[in-house]
C-alpha cells in the first residue's frame, strides 16, 4: 500500500480530515451573508468525507458540488448525505483540485477547509476567482501563524512542512492583491484540533498500526502524526488555522 492510500485508511474513517467543526462552518456561513439566499451553486473543494459539505447542505439552499480526487471519501460522503436526505443538494466529484470543470463566473461561493495548501493559498485563490460569479464568495481555512513571533523550533517545523504559513495580514494582502475584498477572519478555536481531530486520530493509531502489520510506511505515518500533534500541543499559542471570507471583486 502507498503513503497516499495508508492516509486514507487512517482518516477516511474520521468525521473531518483537518481541524474543525460544525460551528466554525456555520459562522463562517454567517461572516459570508449566504443564509436567507435562493438557489445557490456552491463548490466544496477538497471536501474529504464532507464535514463541512454536509453543513453547508442543512443550512442553505444550495446544490454543492463536492470535490475531492479520493474517491472513498466520496463514497462516505454520498453515504452520509443519503442517511440524512440531503442527497439531490450534494453531487461528489473525484477530481484534482487544480482542474475544475466548472464555467467561469458560474458558482456563488467555493468553500475549502484544511485543504487549500494542497496547491499553495496565493495559487489556489488566484486559480479559483475565475469560477466566481462577480460579488461571489470565497471561504477557505489555512494555516496562520497567530503571533508576529514565536520560537525557532516552530517556524522550522511548519516552514518544513508548508512553507507559505504565515500571518493572517499576510494571508488578507494576499487575497486584496488577487482580485478579493476581504470579509472577515477569525481563528479556529483549540477544541477543532484537539477534540474533533486529534482525539479520535489518536484512537485510531494502534489499529491502523496492527492493520497493516507494523510495517515501515505505517509506522513512519504514525511518528509523523504524533510529531505533529505533539508540535501543536506544545505551540497552540501561535499557529492555528484561520479562516477567510472574502468577496470577489473586480473593481
Ligand atoms: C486535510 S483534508 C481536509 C478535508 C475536509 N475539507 C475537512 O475539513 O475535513 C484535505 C483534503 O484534500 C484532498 N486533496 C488533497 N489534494 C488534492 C487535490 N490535488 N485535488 C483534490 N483533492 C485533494 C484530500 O483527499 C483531503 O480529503
Amino acid at each position: 500500500m502507498d503513503d497516499l492510500a495508508l492516509m486514507v485508511d487512517l482518516h477516511g474513517d474520521g468525521e473531518r480530515q483537518s481541524p474543525g467543526d460544525d460551528a466554525v462552518t456555520r459562522r463562517a456561513i454567517a461572516l459570508a451573508g449566504l443564509p436567507g439566499r435562493k438557489n445557490l451553486s456552491i463548490a466544496d473543494i477538497g471536501c474529504g468525507t464532507g464535514a463541512s459539505t454536509m453543513v453547508l447542505a442543512r443550512t442553505l439552499d444550495a446544490e454543492i458540488a463536492a470535490i475531492d480526487f479520493v474517491p472513498e471519501f466520496l463514497e462516505t460522503l454520498e453515504d452520509n448525505a443519503h442517511r440524512e436526505n440531503l442527497g439531490q443538494k450534494i453531487a461528489t466529484h473525484p477530481l484534482a483540485m487544480d482542474a475544475l470543470p466548472f464555467d467561469d463566473q458560474s458558482l456563488d461561493a467555493i468553500w475549502s477547509e484544511g485543504a487549500i495548501y494542497n496547491i499553495g493559498f496565493e495559487n489556489g485563490v488566484r486559480y479559483w476567482r475565475r469560477f466566481l460569479k462577480p460579488d461571489g464568495i470565497l471561504a477557505v481555512s489555512e494555516l496562520t501563524w497567530l503571533t508576529a513571533t514565536r520560537p525557532d523550533a516552530l517556524t522550522e517545523y511548519w516552514e518544513r512542512h508548508y512553507p507559505e504559513v504565515d500571518t493572517a495580514s499576510a494571508k488578507i494582502a494576499i487575497l486584496e492583491a488577487s482580485g478579493y475584498s476581504p470579509l472577515g477572519y477569525f481563528p479556529l478555536p483549540s477544541y477543532c484540533w484537539l477534540a474533533n481531530f486529534y482525539r479520535p486520530i489518536e484512537g485510531r493509531l494502534g489499529a491502523f498500526l496492527e492493520r497493516h502489520d507494523n510495517s515501515d510506511a505505517a509506522q513512519a505515518i504514525v511518528a509523523e502524526h504524533r510529531e505533529e500533534i505533539a508540535f501543536y500541543k506544545r505551540y497552540s499559542d501561535y499557529f492555528s488555522y484561520g479562516f477567510y471570507i472574502a468577496r470577489r471583486s473586480d473593481g
